[in-house]
């Protein structure tokens, strides 16, 4: 049955006069919070030493896929965003060598790795220069869906696809009948074919660039096959550097089972926004043979359709759907009782540009010459706390946005002071969303969290010892300011 966006747009609306409910703290509705997860089992000891070799490099590509345009692609290897799956409980041993003309870094999105294992030059290891190799390693202590991502000039460096994507097995405890990742990334193609600036000042100061071509697993428009009436795993990342998908399921029932990586109690999909750096896992299932399931993006004014997926041979499921929750995390519970509150505040500079620039249009021609100026030289437009990143990256640290203690529990709200949407991620840690002002959300685990303009979000967290990043994962916002660190005490 097809939603037209009118309806759906009907139905999010309906969706809307819930959230004051949420807002005031009333968990118990909220869907994810109800049902018991399964009992995570034990990690299986004796868990397999997995090498790989990340060679970052520039080679030709088909971001686009066969038919596609060539273009000098930044990758970690052959394949382009390649997916590495491993298992709970093996080490994962990750060379890289650094083949590009700049430094680089390898930072474990989502992945509770040692702090010195994070990948963020200057705070964690120095940058990998060019010629340098540098060994990762570290055992995930967790399942889920994460990537990979150097931390250094992120707009050009993932905006030429470097990244990838990390798996780790061992979450369902009913097996799944097909597994399948998505990544959605944008490019900057221009209409000669080559690159577009992967920075421009009207996004830094505003929402982010778009990318011009759309792509799901680097084609411009991804089919597969599926078992029919089957319970597949679909597994969405989103990579863009700016795009909020609005995710909707056609032609098939879909659940979300896990937020970020972390396992969420199965609720039907009827819409899920995912910024960028988020990742979302659903479980469908799968129609007739023959019949064809799709994942749209309904985001923009052209619904845009992620992937495509034919049902083929003979059913593998019977009666109605009934999805299955995967294990319950791993990941400390904080103690909300205990925690003490932290407070962090997203806005543009207090001097000229982001303010200004918010009240003006950009075709207005003074904001072109404003915009012109500011863009001469590296421009800080946002802060955290009214403290923003330095412009010269991370060579001169500035002190910690708050000194926290290893172990302890944290309450921590993070309030969006402009109207840009921000999505929001601390390294390091999976958060429990405790409450969300101006959207409804389930009961549910992040590393990155959408905070809507104007709204206000809490999060709670058990701290983990080291040196950690927050920051916008809009990749021009962590060029321009949107970035800071914890330090988190042993
Ligand atoms: Cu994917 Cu510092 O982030
Ligand atoms: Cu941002």
């Amino acid at each position: 049955m097809a939603t037209t966006l009118a309806t759906r747009r009907a139905l999010l609306a309906g969706l809307g006069a819930a959230s004051a409910l949420i807002a005031a703290g009333a968990s118990q509705g909220r869907p994810g919070a109800g049902a018991q997860l399964p009992a995570p089992p034990p990690i299986a000891g004796g868990g397999r030493r997995r090498d790989v070799v990340l060679v970052a490099a520039e080679r030709q590509g088909l971001p686009l896929g066969p038919g596609g345009p060539r273009l000098p692609l930044w990758t970690f290897g052959e394949t382009p965003i390649p997916v590495l799956r491993i298992a709970l409980g093996d080490s994962l041993h990750a060379r890289v060598a650094n083949r590009l003309r700049e430094h680089t870094s390898a930072h474990w999105h989502g992945v509770r790795v040692p702090n010195d294992q994070d990948g963020v030059q200057y705070l964690t290891q120095p940058p990998i220069e060019p010629g340098q190799v540098h060994d990762y390693v570290f055992t995930p202590p967790d399942p889920g869906t994460f990537f990979f991502h150097p931390h250094c000039n992120e707009a050009g460096q993932v905006g030429r696809g470097l990244a990838g994507v990390l798996v780790v097995t061992g979450d369902e405890a009913q097996p799944s009948d097909d597994d399948i990742v998505l990544v959605s990334k944008d490019w900057r193609i221009g209409p000669d074919g080559g690159w577009l600036p992967f920075e421009t000042p009207e996004g830094a100061s505003r929402s982010g660039t778009y990318g011009t071509r759309r792509s799901v697993n680097c084609q411009a428009t991804f089919a597969r096959a599926v078992p029919a009436v089957a319970d597949v795993r679909l597994r969405i990342v989103n990579l863009d550097s700016t795009r909020v998908l609005d995710l909707g399921i056609e032609g098939g029932e879909a659940a979300v089972i896990a937020t970020d990586g972390n396992p969420v109690s199965p609720f039907p999909i009827e819409s899920w926004r995912l910024g960028p750096a988020m990742r979302v896992d659903l479980l469908v299932r799968t129609p007739r043979a023959g019949q064809k399931l799709r994942l749209i993006d309904y985001s923009a004014s052209e619904l845009y359709t992620l992937a495509t997926l034919t049902s083929a041979g003979q059913a593998r499921r019977r009666g109605p759907f009934a999805p299955s929750p995967l294990y319950g995390s791993r990941v400390p519970v904080p103690d909300l009782a205990a925690a003490e509150r932290l407070s962090f505040s997203f806005s543009a500079t207090s001097g000229a540009s982001a303010a200004v620039l918010d009240g003006l249009n950009a075709d207005d021609p003074l904001a072109k010459v404003l915009l012109d100026s500011l863009c001469t030289g590296e421009q800080t437009f946002w802060a955290i706390n009214k403290t923003s990143w330095p412009a010269d990256g991370h060579r001169a640290l500035p002190p910690p946005l708050a000194v926290l203690k290893a172990g302890r529990s944290y309450v921590a709200e993070l309030v969006n002071l402009t109207p840009h949407i921000h999505p929001i991620h601390l390294h390091g840690h999976s958060f429990d969303v405790l409450s969300a002002s101006r959207q409804t959300l389930p009961a549910m685990k992040a590393d990155t969290i959408l905070v809507q303009p104007r709204e206000r979000v809490e999060i709670a967290f058990v701290a983990a010892p080291g040196a950690w990043m927050i920051h916008c994962h809009v990749l021009e916002h962590i060029d321009h300011g949107m970035m800071g660190w914890l330090k988190v005490a042993p």
